[in-house]
This record gives structure tokens, C-alpha cells and sequence, in this order.
């Protein structure tokens, strides 16, 4: 595997004929004076942190905000490796011959003002004995479920395979009697088909509250009882001791709930919601987890898992060829010559090629740009509204992916679409796993 330069390639960015042209010139004062908007704006606000501290794990450190670095030397021995069977095999990325699959775990994060050690899985067997974690939610939790499963199947082989509580899948170490299960559900909500005939049927059922939905044009979709779980974690609440949960992929599906052919239709107390919400605003069961968790449970609402489709989506052809992370904001935070150089050559690029390489994760997450990958950040507002004041913490994993275009399985083992929305394993859900495990012990110790 060929080394890759730790950074973004700086060096390559600098102009490569050093005598000025004018258009270079142009260039360089175009830089300049961006340089000094760029300093304007800012000369309010507080000098700037130093990007890193020390290795302090302060109480004000955010674990969610910080870089990339790379590191040539793995982890050794490695937390687990290709032949954890519970990698579905489409997530294998070493066994699949992704190019990179091995250079995705040189890259490590490092949160700004401290940092966040791999989990020791030792430890965490002990620490939470007799214990049962439920991951609830879509493919995406299940990524990071047999992520944790292969860090702790790696050190005590003594499984129980079953499924507890309705889940899809779970293992309990019997050794500490703690278990780990996947319920699989795409919306939280419980869903099914809802056509028009089977509308009339019901409607003589219960009361004639679909016709409101007729009358406002609405023949076929998907009904959506959003204050009813779906029944493949409906128990989950009180099995298990520890909940995390996440959903949002499926909200923005036009696959199967087209807008316009089969759109989402709301129920709430059995009753259609006039007028129809809008997705998002439908993806809430806060209340049902907090009234049916048991009684010490920790809850996690885990944020969206961004997707890297470039040229299209998943269906138009869209793929996710990088090798490298995306190259973070932070670059533009660190007013240097470097940085200058940097600007200048990004404003001799044509306008499509400067946002793509000189604001890369914004080109492709802002919301502004309605990009293909635009829903990461739609999903998380929404979130963040329906969470506040619960008793859910919030497991902030977006703002880390969004860089990590790398680390999706691509074309790797043989797909018909690039798969750019789950993740290899090994791979950045292992980095998911430490942030959401270090939360837990902190949250442990405060009890
Ligand atoms: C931590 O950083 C993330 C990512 O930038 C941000 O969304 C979140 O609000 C921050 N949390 C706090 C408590 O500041
Ligand atoms: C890279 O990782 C190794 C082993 O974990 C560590 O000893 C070394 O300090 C790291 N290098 C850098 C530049 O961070
Ligand atoms: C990956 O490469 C190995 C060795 O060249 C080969 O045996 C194997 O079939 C390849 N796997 C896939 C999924 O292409
Ligand atoms: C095993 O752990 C569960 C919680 O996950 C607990 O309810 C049960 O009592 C434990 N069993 C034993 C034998 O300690
Ligand atoms: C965003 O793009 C989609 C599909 O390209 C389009 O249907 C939608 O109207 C756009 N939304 C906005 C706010 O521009």
C-alpha cells in the first residue's frame, strides 16, 4: 500500500511557475483581499484557540469537533480484522479489494483540545457487566453494531447468539453477561402501505378519517403512525440498559415513498394529520422511548451518517472514488502564507472546480447547495428540535463523517451501485464506537 502525504497536499498546490503573471497577479490580490474580508469578519471575535493542546481531557473538550490526522503506523494488534464474521460482506472492504481499505484506518481523529483513545474492549466488558446495549434504528446503526461486536468478540469468544426482545440480532459475552442487540427499523415509526381502496375499507373501520386524506388528492402512499413503534423494538425500551438510536436515511427515500406516486402520510392517535407534514417532521418517538425506558436507562439519539455520492445519486450513476478524507475548514482558520498560496491557486481554478476544491465539505453537505447529500444536515436540525429537553444525549458522529469520503465501501466487492452511505469495517464506525463508549463512561462516573 503506497503512503499517502499527511495532509492535503499542500505542496502540490503551490503554483508551479513562481514568476507572476498577470493573471496570477489578479490572482494573488483577489487572495489578499479576501485574506482581509476574511479578517474583518473575525476581529470581534476572540483570538483563536491553538489548534491543539496537549493531550488534556478537559471538561469543555468537544469530542465531535476536531481533524483527521495521518498516521502511517496501524494499530497493533488491530481491533479486529476482516475475518470478524459479522461483517456483511458488501461492508468488507479489505476482503472486497477496496484499494484503500487499509489506508482508511491510518486516518485518526483528534479532537480539538484533547483526545479520544480507541476503547479498551477489556475494560468496557468489565465496566459494564451484566449490562444489555440495544442499537435501534437503520443499516446504519447496524454498521456500528457489529463494529463493537467484532472489537469485543476479538477479546472474549464466548457468545451467545439470540434475540432478545424482538431484535434482528444479539450476542451476549457470557463471560460478563453483557449483551448487544441490533433492532432494525427504518423510520422508528410504524409504517405500511396505504392505497385507496384499502382507505375505503378502513375508513368503514374506523370512522371515515381517511377520506380526509382523499379529498386532498392523496389515492396511494405509506401511512406512518408517528407515536406507534414499529414492533421490532417496540420491547427494546424496557430489555434494554443502555439505548442508542438513530433514523433518517429512509425520510428522504424517494425510491419508495415518492413524493408524488406513494408520498409519506402522517397518523398520530390514529388519525390522518391535516395538513400532511412535510418528512422530516415526522421522525419523533421521544416521548414513547422516555416514557417506556426503564428506569436508569441512558438513552443516545445518534445524528445522521453523511453519504458521499458525487455525479448523481446512488441510482444516477453516483460514486465516492476518493482515497483521501476531505480537506477540513480548518485550513481556512490558519491565516498563513501557505494559506494565501492556497486561496490564490483555488481562484485560478473555474468556478465549479474552486467549490469543489477549495470549500470541499461544504460543497457537498451545505444545505444551501441542495446537493445530493444535502439531507445529513435537514435531518440533524430536525434532531436537534425533537430532542431538546429530552433525556436523550445526543452522539454528535456528523461533523467527524462528513470528511471521510474515503471510507465508504465504494464499488468494492463487486456492486451494481457505489455504495457512499455505509461505511468499511474496519473502519470509521470503530472511531463511532470510542466517542459513544467514552461518552457512556463519563455519563457512568457522574452516577
Ligand atoms: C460539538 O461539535 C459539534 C460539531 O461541530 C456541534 O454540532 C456541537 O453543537 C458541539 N457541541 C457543543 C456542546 O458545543
Ligand atoms: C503514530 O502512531 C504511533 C502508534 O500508535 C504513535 O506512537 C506515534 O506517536 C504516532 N505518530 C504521530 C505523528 O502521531
Ligand atoms: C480479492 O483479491 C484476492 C487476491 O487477488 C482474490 O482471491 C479475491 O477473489 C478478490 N476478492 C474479490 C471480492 O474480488
Ligand atoms: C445479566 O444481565 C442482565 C441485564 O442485562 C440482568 O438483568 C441479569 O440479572 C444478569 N444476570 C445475572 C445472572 O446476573
Ligand atoms: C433540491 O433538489 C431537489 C432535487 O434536485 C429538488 O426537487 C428540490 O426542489 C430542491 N430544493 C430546493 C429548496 O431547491
Amino acid at each position: 500500500m503506497a503512503a499517502r502525504a499527511p495532509h492535503h497536499g499542500s505542496k502540490k498546490l503551490v503554483p508551479s511557475n513562481s514568476s507572476l503573471s498577470p493573471r496570477a497577479l489578479i490572482s494573488l490580490l483577489c487572495a489578499i483581499s479576501l485574506y482581509f474580508c476574511f479578517s474583518l469578519f473575525r476581529r470581534d471575535a476572540p483570538p483563536p484557540p491553538p489548534l491543539f493542546h496537549p493531550a488534556v481531557a478537559s471538561g469543555s473538550c468537544n469530542y465531535s469537533e476536531g481533524r483527521w490526522i495521518y498516521n502511517q503506523s496501524i494499530r497493533s494488534p488491530p481491533r479486529y480484522d476482516h475475518t470478524c464474521k459479522e461483517i456483511f460482506k458488501g461492508w468488507n472492504c479489505i476482503a472486497g479489494n477496496k484499494s484503500n481499505a487499509v489506508d482508511i484506518l491510518r486516518w485518526r481523529w483528534k479532537p480539538r483540545g484533547c483526545d479520544l483513545p480507541p476503547f479498551d474492549p477489556w475494560r468496557f466488558l468489565e465496566q459494564f457487566r451484566d449490562t444489555s446495549i440495544g442499537f435501534v434504528g437503520d443499516s446504519l446503526n447496524r454498521n456500528m453494531f457489529v463494529s463493537l461486536f467484532c472489537a469485543l468478540r476479538k477479546v472474549s469468544a464466548e457468545v451467545k447468539k439470540w434475540r432478545p426482545a424482538g431484535a434482528d440480532r444479539g450476542f451476549t459475552f457470557l463471560k460478563y453477561n453483557l449483551t448487544i442487540a441490533y433492532h432494525r427499523t427504518n423510520l422508528l415509526a410504524r409504517y405500511g402501505r396505504h392505497a385507496v381502496c384499502g382507505a375505503n375499507y378502513v375508513d368503514k373501520i374506523i370512522g371515515g378519517t381517511s377520506g380526509i386524506l382523499e379529498s386532498l388528492g392523496y389515492k396511494d402512499g405509506y401511512r406512518i403512525d408517528v407515536d406507534i413503534p414499529d414492533g421490532s423494538w417496540a420491547a427494546a425500551p424496557h430489555f434494554h440498559d443502555v439505548l442508542i438510536f438513530n433514523t433518517g436515511h429512509w425520510w428522504w427515500a424517494p425510491s419508495k415513498f415518492d413524493p408524488v406516486k406513494t408520498p409519506m402520510l402522517f397518523f398520530k392517535k390514529g388519525v390522518p394529520v391535516t395538513p400532511p407534514l412535510t418528512p422530516n417532521a415526522g421522525l419523533d418517538m421521544v416521548s414513547f422511548v422516555e416514557k417506556n425506558a426503564r428506569k436508569n436507562a441512558i438513552l443516545f439519539f445518534r445524528t445522521q451518517s453523511p453519504r458521499h455520492f458525487e455525479g448523481g445519486n446512488w441510482d444516477e450513476g453516483g460514486s465516492c472514488p476518493r482515497v483521501q478524507p476531505l480537506a477540513p475548514r480548518e485550513q481556512w482558520d490558519v491565516p498563513d502564507a501557505k494559506i494565501l498560496i492556497y486561496i490564490s491557486h483555488c481562484l485560478r481554478k473555474s468556478k465549479q472546480e474552486l467549490t469543489f476544491h477549495c470549500f470541499q465539505v461544504e460543497h457537498l453537505f451545505s444545505i444551501k447547495n441542495n446537493g445530493t447529500n444535502v439531507e445529513t444536515r435537514l435531518v440533524n436540525e430536525h434532531l436537534y428540535r425533537a430532542l431538546e429537553g429530552s433525556k436523550f444525549q445526543i452522539l454528535e458522529i456528523t461533523r467527524m463523517s462528513e470528511f471521510r469520503a474515503d471510507a465508504h465501501p465504494s464499488a468494492a466487492g463487486g456492486k451494481r451501485h457505489d455504495d457512499c452511505m455505509h461505511w468499511c469495517l474496519p473502519g470509521l464506525t470503530d472511531t463511532w464506537n470510542d466517542l459513544f463508549i467514552a461518552r457512556l463512561n463519563s455519563i457512568k462516573v457522574r452516577n
